[in-house]
C-alpha cells in the first residue's frame, strides 16, 4: 500500500475522532476505510445513554462507504485515543470482513503516531462471508 495513501487514511481518521461522541466510555475512536473506488470514507464512535446501541468507529465509516454507493474495502485505519494500538473489536472484525477479503491490510495507529499492520484474514481466520451461505 502506498505510504501516501496510509497517510491520508491515518489522517482521516483521526479528523473524524476529533468528532466522536463518546461521554460514557471517555475513549474517541477514528476509522477511514479505502474504498476500491480511491477515496477515503472516515467515521468516528457514536455512543448512546442507552449504553448497548453505541456504535463503533469502525461501523460508522463503513456505512459512509456504502452510502456512498461502494461496496469494497481495500485498506482501513483504526484511531487510538492513546498509546495503544485499537484493535477492533470482534463485531468489528465481522463488518470489514463483509466488505474486504482476507489480505486486505488493517493499519493500527496510536496517538503518538506509531503504526501497526495485520490484515483482515489475521483478526478475523475462517470468517463467515455471503460464501458460506452458499454452501
Ligand atoms: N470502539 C470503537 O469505536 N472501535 C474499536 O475498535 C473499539 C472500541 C469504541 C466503542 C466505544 O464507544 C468505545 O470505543 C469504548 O469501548
Amino acid at each position: 500500500m502506498d505510504s501516501k495513501i496510509i497517510q491520508n487514511l491515518v489522517d482521516s481518521a483521526r479528523q473524524a475522532q476529533q468528532n466522536s461522541h463518546s461521554p460514557y466510555s471517555n475513549f474517541k475512536v477514528g476509522a477511514a476505510v479505502l474504498g476500491a473506488n480511491g477515496k477515503i470514507y472516515a467515521g468516528c464512535n457514536v455512543e448512546n445513554a442507552a449504553y448497548p446501541l453505541g456504535q463503533c468507529a469502525e461501523a460508522t465509516a463503513i456505512g459512509n462507504m456504502i452510502t456512498s454507493g461502494t461496496q469494497s474495502i481495500k485498506a482501513v485505519v483504526i484511531a487510538s485515543p492513546n498509546d495503544a494500538a485499537c484493535y477492533p473489536c470482534g463485531g468489528c472484525r465481522q463488518k470489514i470482513a463483509e466488505f474486504a477479503s482476507d489480505d486486505v491490510p488493517v493499519y493500527m495507529s496510536t496517538r503518538s503516531g506509531s503504526l501497526q499492520k495485520v490484515s483482515v484474514g489475521e483478526l478475523l481466520p475462517f470468517a463467515f462471508r455471503d460464501s458460506s451461505l452458499a454452501g
